[in-house]
Order: structure tokens, then C-alpha cells, then sequence
């Protein structure tokens, strides 16, 4: 992603009120934030945050989250968010790296992975946000029925995504190299990158993992 750099973007961000401050204290009660007990469903990595601005509207009765650690990308889901009414609709400007320190245990019941940043490179793997480290942190701030959606353009990351997946302690339940041509179609909204792949042709591969019943894991 092209990124061009403003000046006030940072303080544009931490002023935003729909950029939660101070996160880390509403570890274990989210629920006061949004003044429900509805289910919290996370976008890591949400980018320009098309998909966010449309779900959250799709379905009010979830409370969504965007994760994005690129002020001036956010800034830019921040003036979509804006042009919704979702009061179900926040964001946190941070590095997926800490999530675990901003959710309690169990307290999200999703978390959406779209077209995450392959790092093709084998000694940058541990930045891919389906590395095993980054699965581990996963796992803890998830419900033990919760899920992982990941939707992505690039075999190999999906490929690495399945192996980590299955020795972190995760269970594949669905999967498909071709989202478009499959049954779980149905109900997909388009990310900006996906929309971009898909008018090109590109397949998208899709899976849903969860916890594996009693979280063995073999690392
Ligand atoms: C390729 S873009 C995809 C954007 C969007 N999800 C989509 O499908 O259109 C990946 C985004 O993830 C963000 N990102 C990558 N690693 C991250 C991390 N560790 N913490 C927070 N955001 C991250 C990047 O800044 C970028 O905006």
C-alpha cells in the first residue's frame, strides 16, 4: 500500500472519536464501551476500512473493532466510519502485537484476518500476522467457540496460514482456494483488496478456524 505522509495525521488520529483511548483500560469490559454485551468481531490490519464501514451496518448486532497501526491508512477508515451512523463501530490505532494486553480472555468471538501482508521473505515470516506468535495471542483473547476468518489473494501465506493454524491449536472447519466459486460466498462483503484481486481474476482463498477443543498445541 501506497502511503502518503501528513503532517497531522497522528494527532488527527488520537483526537478521532472513534479511535478508542487508552485501551488497555477497558481490558475484560468492552462491554461498557459499547453499553451492550453484544459479541466483539476484529479486523487486524483493517486498512482504508471498506469492509468495516459496510458489516458494521450489515450487522448492527455485533461490535466491531478495525486494528490498524498506519495513522494515515486509518485516517482514511476514520473518514468512511464518519459517512456511517454505526454507533457499533470503533478502531484502535496500535500494532496487532498487543492485543492480548487490550482484550481479556475470551472476550472476542472473532477475528477477521483479510489480505494480511504476505512478507514473502522466510526471515520476515514472524511479521506475518498468522505466525504462530501472533496465533498464541490470538488464541488467548478469543471465546473457546470463537473464530478466525482469513481471506486472502496469496497461496503461499495461505498455505503458511494453515500449518500454523493446525500446530497452534486451531481446527481448519472451513476452506476453499477458490471463495467465489465456493458455498461460503454467500454473505461475503469485499474489502478493498479484494475487490481489487477479484476484478483481476485472482482467486480468493478463504478459511474459518477454530480453537481446538481442549487448546493442545503442539509448540
Ligand atoms: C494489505 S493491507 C489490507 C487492508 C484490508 N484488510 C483489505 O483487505 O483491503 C494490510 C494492512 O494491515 C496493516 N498491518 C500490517 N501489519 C500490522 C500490524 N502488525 N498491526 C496493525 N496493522 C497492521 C497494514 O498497515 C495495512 O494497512
Amino acid at each position: 500500500m501506497r502511503i502518503r505522509r501528513k503532517p497531522h495525521a497522528k494527532q488527527m488520529v488520537q483526537e478521532h472519536p472513534r479511535v478508542v483511548k487508552e485501551p488497555e483500560q477497558l481490558r475484560g469490559k468492552w462491554h461498557t464501551l459499547f453499553g451492550n454485551d453484544r459479541p466483539i468481531h476484529l479486523e487486524l490490519g483493517t486498512g482504508k476500512g471498506q469492509f468495516l464501514s459496510r458489516v458494521c451496518q450489515d450487522r448492527p448486532a455485533v461490535n466491531w473493532i478495525g486494528v490498524e497501526r498506519i495513522e494515515e491508512v486509518l485516517l482514511h477508515a476514520l473518514k468512511k466510519a464518519e459517512e456511517t451512523p454505526c454507533a457499533n463501530l470503533r478502531f484502535l490505532w496500535m500494532d496487532v502485537n498487543r492485543l492480548d494486553e487490550i482484550f481479556a480472555e475470551g472476550e472476542v468471538e472473532r477475528i477477521h484476518l483479510h489480505f494480511s501482508d504476505p512478507w514473502p521473505k522466510k526471515r520476515h515470516a514472524r511479521r506475518r500476522l498468522t505466525h504462530h506468535t501472533f496465533l498464541h495471542r490470538y488464541k488467548k483473547v478469543l471465546e473457546p467457540q470463537g473464530e478466525i476468518l482469513l481471506k486472502t489473494d496469496n497461496s503461499s501465506l495461505f498455505d503458511f496460514s494453515l500449518e500454523e493454524l493446525e500446530t497452534t491449536g486451531f481446527t481448519i472447519v472451513e476452506s476453499t482456494r477458490d471463495l467465489y466459486h465456493s458455498p461460503y460466498v454467500r454473505g461475503n462483503i469485499p474489502t478493498e483488496y479484494e475487490q481489487k484481486f477479484t476484478a483481476r481474476g485472482v482467486p480468493i482463498h478463504y478459511l474459518l478456524a477454530k480453537p481446538t477443543g481442549d487448546f493442545s498445541s503442539t509448540r
